[in-house]
């Protein structure tokens, strides 16, 4: 277990966040969700029970342990509650304004300046998030995958001014306390993981989008072809079509590739707030 980090701060409780603190709180640390206010605070806390519920009916864990774990997460509306943190993880949405704000602010309230600040972005670059605050040896990239309950994986994503320390203490503890895998990354945008994934994402809404095949066979290929857990589509719909867009967006400013530009279906589709599973509706209808 890290010797240091036993006090965590998560910003924003969505699907991520939410997954996020569950993490943490079932390693027993004591967390503290942070949302925009009492009611997204209250939805993050029913988003964790309900998420511990199903590990308790997939013999994950027992009721009891899971009942300790949700009563270690504070949730709250304001920012100024993670003053004490040891780690901050940011999880807000994939917008760069909204995230460089949330660093300048977290900056100014956790007070140990030995504090990390990390950011559960997917494609923004940490080196801007880090240059929001005047810490940015502090700042990296510590990168969940959806469901974080379930998946093992983290990336720690190392800017250019992050320091070696703060990079070899969150693995320590990404390992160590989470028990999670870590690989590390430089700060490209998609860093890893969706610097390969968006791509194929992308390529499977074009076929779609075509007339090549439909979004079923084009999941059913690669789920029976290629044993994927789930199709290129399915898994687009599970990560938010926005959510998408916009890594392909920053993958596309960062490299100018065109494998990485949006395709106009995955874009009218978020413009028509089809995004997937949280929308019901996305490539395909979830009840
Ligand atoms: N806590 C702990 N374990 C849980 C759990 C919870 N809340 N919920 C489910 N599980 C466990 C189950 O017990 C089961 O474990 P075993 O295999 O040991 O029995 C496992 O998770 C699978 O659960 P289910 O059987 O309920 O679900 P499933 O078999 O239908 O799988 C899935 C669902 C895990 C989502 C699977 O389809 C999958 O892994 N899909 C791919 C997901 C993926 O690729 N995610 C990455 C997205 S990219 C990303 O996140 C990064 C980004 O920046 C966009």
């Amino acid at each position: 277990m890290s010797a240091r980090i036993r006090r965590v701060g998560v910003v924003g409780g969505g699907r991520m966040g939410a997954g996020i603190a569950e993490v943490c709180a079932r390693a027993g640390l004591d967390t503290v969700v942070c949302e925009t206010d009492a009611f997204a605070a209250r939805q993050a806390r029913e988003r964790i029970a309900r998420s511990l519920e199903r590990a308790v009916e997939r013999g994950k864990t027992d009721r009891a342990t899971a009942a300790d774990a949700l009563a270690r997460i504070a949730f709250s509306g304001d920012l100024a509650d993670l003053a004490d943190r040891q780690l901050v993880v940011e999880a807000v949405v994939e917008n760069a304004e909204a995230k460089t704000e949330i660093f300048g602010a977290l900056d100014k309230i956790v007070e140990d300046p030995q504090a990390i600040l990390a950011t559960n972005t997917s494609s923004i670059p940490v080196m801007r998030l880090g240059m929001a605050t005047r810490r940015a040896d502090r700042v990296l990239g510590l990168h969940f995958f959806n469901p974080v309950p379930v998946l093992p994986l983290v990336e720690i994503v190392i800017s250019l001014h992050t320091s070696a320390e703060a990079a070899a203490e969150v693995e320590e503890f990404a390992v160590t306390t989470l028990g999670k895998t870590a690989i590390r990354s430089q700060d490209r945008a998609g860093f890893v993981v969706n610097a390969l994934l968006i791509p194929y994402v992308l390529a499977a809404v074009r076929m779609a989008e075509s007339g090549f095949a439909t979004a079923t066979d084009v999941d059913a290929g690669m789920e029976l072809g290629c044993a994927h857990p789930m199709g290129p589509l399915k898994l687009a719909d599970l990560i938010g079509l926005d959510t998408v867009a916009s890594i392909a967006e920053s993958l596309y400013a960062e490299f100018k590739e065109p494998l990485y530009a949006p395709p106009p279906l995955l874009l009218r589709m978020v413009e028509a707030g089809l995004l997937g599973r949280k929308t019901g509706r996305g490539f395909h209808i979830y009840d």
